[in-house]
């Protein structure tokens, strides 16, 4: 696996592939599990050449507490991306993506006055603009997204389409443990007890999945979530949606099969947890 800090560096380094051969790309901020690994393999198996990239944006960090925790493990995730395929790892330095901090402001319009956009202000901003750079680094053929980060996918579709990136997104399922905890690299940061208390997120979807299929209005499956977080002061629900999968907007009934999301973001001691189903 080659290993570039420089974006000239691994752009040159690409160029020679562009013409003959796809690049899949895998965008990352490292402290990498097996739902980022799914996605490198996703990416191996549609491409000729897979890079991914480990860099902690500090521009899309809104609460600079959550960016001094996050967790930095680059040799470990390199041996993890070798491991899993993957050709090309771009992991560079802040002052290589930022020379100057950027002053371009992104805004998503509707995407970003709901859930995550409302509670995370300026977040996909800087998502928008790290995403937007490294696609011009690497110029990909295929992205891969998780669908972990729900509203995200439908950010970076609305940059691809806005902006004209020839690159084709692909959003990739959520891969979770065994208990149904969504893998997330901030999980690393739960003590013991929070982490046994963590999979409530997840039971509040299905919760939440149950009442709906039992056609309970979106309004009484919002009651049935909150009731289920105040019997647990562990957390602090920050918000539960059900809204279009593709445009994030609130919808008040089901949509056609694999059109509704069950969206909801809670606080665990310091973690903040974002998780979603969509049916
Ligand atoms: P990060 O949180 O490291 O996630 C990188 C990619 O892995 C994202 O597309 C995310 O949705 C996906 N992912 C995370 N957990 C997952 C899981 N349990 N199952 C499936 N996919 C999962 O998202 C970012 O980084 C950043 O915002 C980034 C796009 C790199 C821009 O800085």
């Amino acid at each position: 696996m080659k290993r570039f800090e420089k974006a000239d560096t691994i752009r040159q380094y690409l160029h020679t592939f562009r013409t003959e051969s796809t690049i899949g790309f895998v965008p990352t901020m490292g402290a990498l599990h097996e739902g980022h690994l799914a996605l490198i393999e996703t990416a191996r198996r549609e491409n000729d050449v897979v890079v991914s990239s480990i860099f902690v944006n500090p521009v899309q960090f809104n609460n600079p507490d959550d960016l001094a925790r996050y967790p930095r493990t680059l040799e470990e995730d390199c041996q993890k991306l070798e491991a899993a395929g993957c050709d090309v790892v771009f992991a560079p330095s802040v002052d290589e993506m930022y020379p100057t901090p950027p002053t371009l402001h992104l805004n998503f319009g509707s995407l970003e006055t709901v859930m995550e956009g409302a509670f995370r202000p300026g977040h996909f901003n800087g998502v928008g603009i790290v995403v937007a750079k490294l696609f011009n680094i690497v110029q990909p053929d295929r992205a891969y997204f998780g669908q972990k980060d729900l509203q995200q996918v439908g950010v970076i579709r609305q940059l691809i389409r806005d902006l004209s990136f020839p690159v084709e997104l692909i959003r990739c399922p959520i891969i979770r443990e065994t208990d149904g905890l969504a893998m997330s690299s901030r999980n690393r940061n739960l003590t013991a007890a929070e982490r046994e208390q963590a999979p409530a997120l997840f039971q509040a979807l299905t919760l939440a999945h149950d009442c709906l299929l039992d056609e309970q209005s979106v309004t009484q499956t919002k009651a049935v979530v909150t009731d289920f977080f105040n019997e647990k002061p562990e957390f602090r629900l920050e918000y539960i949606d059900i809204v279009n999968a593709n445009t994030l907007q609130p919808t008040d009934y089901v949509l056609a099969p694999g059109q509704t999301a069950i969206c909801l973001a809670a606080h665990l001691g310091k973690v903040r947890l974002i998780d979603n189903l969509v049916f």
